[in-house]
């Protein structure tokens, strides 16, 4: 009995996580995104996680991977950034027809399991010799010259492509560009959406928000106490700079591959970078009312939002507004009308993003929807959020304040009942 409890439990979970996943799987439809495998992830469980969740990207959100490699230092070569003599180029090479080789044998496997995926590689990039770099020659060091992905052959068709972080110059001399400079200008080329990149687990354990907006990643990115974590932050500043619209830094230390990730919004192993704090604040669908309802679960759980159930909410989603992230529901308010006044309720933000100011600009939307129909009285029951509301211009009322329909719904919950006079213009 219990075996069964425990499996329609899981079961649950797994119909929440596909709900939830929906509207990020829609909204991704034909978007295309770089992804940046870790070196470390090469000869281990991770690198098949990971290109299988690739696969099922592509195959059910749509979504177009341009895949490139870091090729771990040969060992005892010293810099990682230093020059690249002939030895080592060769030894480079080597390890990138490896890295290749096992990236297509896996997606092969995956692309028989998922049919309809197609995959392709690009021969190396054009480019051309670094040089002399503050006195220091960097040799077979290169950067990437240009790419047109027109000219790429296979890329229209293929869902997932692997870019090599090889180079060629002048009399097809091979060059070392390295897999941040190759995601970068692939992503710039492409027009990519995303690009996907890991850090080292004691790098990610020093960002400690879910999201960043460009001018916060730049502050971290000169402070970071790390070469490797500046180095990271400074790729994804610079692709918010070229107009990629979001960076997912994700933990190497994870071990769920990239669904869990960027579906779910638990951002546990990750961290998001862009350029707006938010993709937009608007009323929401029926799409949403998974998320929602996943939204003000551990507040009805714990008392201090009504419990709603999925019909409550469908009938009366034109109500509803969210603030969405990447596609999710991050925050979310229901704004109803009773005769002279506004009823404010159901105003939650998730967890993650708790103290970025979400809950003031739900509030700040909901002013301006109240303002507009010119009503003065905006009103809101809190148990757990008074002192929340006082500070943004709410005082505690009593229950001659409220229409009637709403005094029968404080008395059963006791709740402080906190009123604010909507002006003309919002005071500031
Ligand atoms: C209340 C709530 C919506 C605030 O959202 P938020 O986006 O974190 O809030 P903001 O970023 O705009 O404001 C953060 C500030 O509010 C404070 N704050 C957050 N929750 C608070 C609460 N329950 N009571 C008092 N202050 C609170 C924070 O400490 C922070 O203070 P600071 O600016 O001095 O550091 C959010 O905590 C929540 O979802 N709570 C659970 C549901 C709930 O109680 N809803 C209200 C009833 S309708």
């Amino acid at each position: 009995m219990k075996k069964r409890h425990l499996r329609l439990d899981k079961a649950d979970e797994q119909a929440a996580i596909l709900r939830n996943s929906a509207q990020y799987l829609l909204a991704h439809r034909g978007r295309r995104a770089v992804l940046l495998v870790p070196g470390s992830f090469f000869g281990t469980g991770k690198l098949a996680r990971l290109l299988f969740d690739v696969t099922i990207l592509s195959r059910v959100a749509g979504i177009k991977f341009a895949l490139t490699y870091e090729l771990l230092p040969p060992a005892g070569k010293g810099d990682p950034n230093g020059p690249v003599c002939d030895a080592v180029m060769r030894e480079l090479e080597k390890a990138s027809s490896a890295s290749k080789t096992e990236i297509e044998k896996l997606l092969a496997y995956d692309t028989e399991m998922i049919e309809g995926v197609k995959h392709t590689s690009t021969m190396n990039l054009e480019a051309h010799r670094l040089g002399v770099v503050k006195q220091r020659d960097l040799g077979l060091r290169g950067e990437v010259k240009a790419i047109k992905p027109a000219d790429i052959r296979g890329l229209k068709q293929a869902a997932i492509v692997i870019v090599p972080p090889l180079g060629f110059g002048p009399g097809r001399r091979r060059y070392f560009l390295g897999a941040y400079s190759v995601a970068l200008a692939f992503a710039k080329a492409w027009k990519a959406h995303k690009l996907i990149a890991f850090c080292k687990k004691a790098d990610f354990a020093r960002l400690a928000a879910p999201s960043y907006m460009l001018a916060e990643a730049k502050k971290l990115a000169q402070e970071a106490g790390s070469r490797s974590l500046k180095e990271v932050l400074q790729l994804g500043v610079a692709a918010l700079d070229a107009g990629i619209d979001r960076v997912h830094l994700i933990s190497e230390s994870g071990d769920n591959g990239l669904l869990p990730e960027l579906l779910t919004s638990n951002y546990k192993h990750a961290s998001m970078l862009s350029k707006d704090r938010f993709d937009n604040i608007g009323r929401a669908g029926l799409v949403d009312i998974p998320s929602i309802m996943a939204l003000i679960k551990p507040g009805v759980d714990d008392g201090s939002l009504l419990p709603r159930t999925y019909e409550d909410i469908e009938a009366g989603i034109g109500n509803y507004h969210v603030i969405k992230l990447d596609s999710s529901v991050v925050a979310c308010v229901c704004l109803t009308y009773h005769k002279g006044c506004a009823e404010l309720s159901c105003l939650a933000v998730s967890d993650e993003h708790r103290n970025r100011d979400y809950g003031q600009l739900l509030l700040d939307y909901v002013e301006k929807r109240v303002r507009a129909r010119r009503i003065t009285k905006l009103v809101a029951l809190s148990s757990r959020a008074t002192d929340w509301f006082e500070e943004r211009g709410f005082a505690l009322a009593t229950s001659r304040a409220l229409p009637p329909g709403m005094r029968e719904s404080q008395a059963r919950r006791n709740s402080h009942i906190l009123l604010k006079k909507i002006t003309a213009a919002p005071a500031r």
